[in-house]
């Protein structure tokens, strides 16, 4: 199922003549995953709870995609379905990514191949996690028995065996989200929430995955640390990183290209933004007005949806 996007040149609510040229530019993008008839049912006791019914998506290469919805509707379940953290109940979850380890492709019908990682067992879909994907997540799941440095430099080392370009890196990028060196050797628990988060974010990142999943990455932060790690992610993106983020806040979702609304465990509608034009507030914007463009699309499109 092709979901049509609406597209800010031509957005108009009253107005949907613009979709079919829209859905075919979507179609000119490469896919890096694609979600098909994705259902989660949770089961506690007696009672079936359908979190995800039928969903279907598809998420390109290059895309800053953001996901938003009302709490409970569904968006970590969604991402941690997309992410290969949890299994989805039914459906298939199909990846377009270089990876020649993999033995069992599957031809699609528009002639690409993808690997099919719903039916994975933990070892090999934890194997496939490391070598694509990175994460941030709602909860941080810092190693409390590691230092804040260590936490980022043990998931680097997953991927590179130099250790001083490594720890070079994981510096440089704990300074940008204001993590001083004498916290470097702190543990989880002697940081405070939002210094454990932003450590999270540069764990999440330091590989340079190529596709990064974060839940609400900036939800504990104050509002200087909050532009930090969003710049991270648009410098991320710009370099062609593949990003899926959930947040709650219309600041954060005005980093993406792409929104998404989940609603009830279907998306409910989604909105092509176009690229990132920096801070609407910014008098020194020069893209201040496409800025301010984006911003008013963005609430209205989210107004629309009774957020
Ligand atoms: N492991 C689980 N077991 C049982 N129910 C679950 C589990 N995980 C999620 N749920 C239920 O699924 C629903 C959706 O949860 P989810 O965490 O995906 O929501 P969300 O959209 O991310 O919300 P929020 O914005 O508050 O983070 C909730 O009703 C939640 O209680
Ligand atoms: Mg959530």
């Amino acid at each position: 199922m092709v979901i049509p996007v609406r597209k800010i040149t031509d957005f108009n609510p009253g107005n949907r003549a613009f979709i079919k040229e829209e859905t075919s530019m979507s179609q000119s993008k490469e896919i890096i995953l694609t979600a098909k008839d994705l259902s989660k049912t949770f089961s506690n006791e007696s009672v079936q709870q359908h979190v995800l019914k039928n969903l279907n998506l598809n998420v390109y290469k290059g895309d800053f995609t953001v996901v938003m919805g009302n709490s409970g509707s569904g968006k970590s379940t969604l991402l941690y379905a997309l992410s290969g953290m949890d299994k989805p109940t039914l459906g298939t979850i199909t990846y377009f990514v270089n990876d020649p380890g993999q033995k069992d492709r599957s031809d699609k019908n528009d002639g690409s191949r993808g690997i099919e990682i719903s039916k994975f067992s933990n070892d090999r879909l934890a194997l496939f996690r490391r070598a694509h994907a990175g994460f941030v997540f709602q909860q941080n799941y810092l190693n409390e028995s590691m230092s804040a440095l260590d936490n980022v430099m043990i998931s680097g080392l997953l991927r590179t065996k130099d250790r001083k370009a490594l720890a070079l890196k994981a510096k440089e990028l704990l300074a940008r989200v204001e993590i001083s060196e004498n916290d470097h050797r702190k543990f989880p628990s002697q940081l405070s929430g939002g210094q454990q988060q932003r450590v999270a974010v540069v764990r999440g990142v330091i590989n340079d995955p190529e596709i990064l999943f974060a839940d609400e990455p900036t939800g504990a932060l104050n509002s200087q640390n909050t532009t930090n790690v969003l710049d991270i992610l648009s410098d991320l993106n710009t370099r062609g990183q593949s990003i899926v983020m959930v947040t709650h806040t219309i600041r954060a979702a005005e980093r993406g290209n792409r929104i998404i609304y989940l609603a009830d465990g279907v998306i409910a509608d989604e909105l092509d933004l176009g690229e990132y034009a920096g801070d609407y507030k910014d008098e020194a914007n020069p893209a201040r007005e496409k800025a301010i463009a984006r911003h008013r699309m963005l609430k209205d499109f989210l107004q629309e949806q009774g957020w």
